[in-house]
């Protein structure tokens, strides 16, 4: 169900420093993982922008995923315990096919990679994960889309091979996120989406992510002034933030939704931690 909307407050904005990627001509290279001797962790250091970050519950229209790119839905779970493996594939991973086919319409969808992160005290320093494992929030973390046109394009014959065959019979196909507080309402490091149609082709730059045993290829967000961003303020756990990764479709979908953690401003003490999970979906038209 859509959440009920509340219209027109002024002043929900919030500055708060993002991540974005200093221009380079290289090819940047992150380590999720401690790199050998002499390799620094991220070959190309984070362009670091105080940014106004909008309160979506208060824009004048609801974002949505066939405009924006992201989208928020009262979508309660029925999984007890997000430390259950069992469980989360079991039953989260049905619910988020089950939401991601209303979403979109799609024929068949699955969901093939989930990520829970809760932030232990005493803030790390952080780009895209933590240091070590990737799975704590990412206090000001990096700009970032999780695949880029060509890990987006690879993920179909990894996540669904049998389609992948019919060549290009199989037709139009996307990748959605799915993110979940698993705290109640988020303060602490609550995560910032861009608008997809305020972001051009050229602000993207393709970075390989070493993970110990493979690689990964994502996108890194070059500044731009135009860069309309937005977060739902107060997030809790029967709503789901769903966004946008990669659309087979070249023109006319938002296709990328740059998005990082960030620090609000005016946090209390007390806030509890920041736990989410967000599960990766594959989506067939
Ligand atoms: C994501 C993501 C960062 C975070 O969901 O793709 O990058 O801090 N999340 O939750
Ligand atoms: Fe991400």
């Amino acid at each position: 169900m859509h959440l009920p909307h509340r219209q027109g407050h002024a002043g929900a904005v919030v500055h708060a420093p993002l991540g974005y990627l200093s221009p380079t001509d290289e090819s940047p290279v992150n380590y999720m993982f401690e790199p050998p001797p002499g390799v620094p962790r991220e070959s190309v250091p984070a362009d670091v922008r105080q940014t106004a970050i909008a309160d979506a519950r208060q824009a004048l229209r609801p974002p949505s995923l066939a405009r924006e790119g992201f989208e928020l839905w009262d979508a309660p779970s029925r999984v007890a315990c997000f430390d259950d493996e069992e469980e989360v594939r079991r039953v989260y991973h049905a619910e988020c096919v089950a939401l991601a086919l209303q979403l979109t319409g799609g024929r068949r969808a699955q969901v093939f990679d989930h990520l829970v992160r809760r932030r232990e005290p005493g803030r790390p320093a952080l780009a895209l994960g933590r240091p070590g494992d990737g799975r704590a929030p990412s206090g000001n973390g990096r700009v970032h889309n999780d695949y880029s046109e060509a890990s987006g394009r690879r993920r179909l014959a990894l996540v669904m091979p049998d389609e992948a065959a019919r060549g290009t019979e199989v037709g139009r196909y996307c990748i959605l996120n799915f993110w979940r507080s698993l705290n109640g309402p988020v303060l602490d490091t609550p995560l910032a989406v861009c608008d997809a149609t305020t972001v051009q082709a050229g602000d993207l730059v393709a970075s390989e992510i070493r993970y110990p045993e493979r690689s990964g290829e994502i996108y890194q967000c070059l500044h731009s002034p135009a860069h309309r961003w937005s977060y739902f303020s107060a997030m809790d756990r029967h709503e789901v933030l769903v966004f946008k990764q990669y659309d087979s479709q070249v023109s006319g979908v938002p296709r990328f939704t740059p998005h990082a953690a960030f620090d609000l401003p005016e946090v209390p003490p007390d806030a509890p931690l920041r736990a989410s999970i967000e599960a990766r979906c594959l989506v067939l038209f």
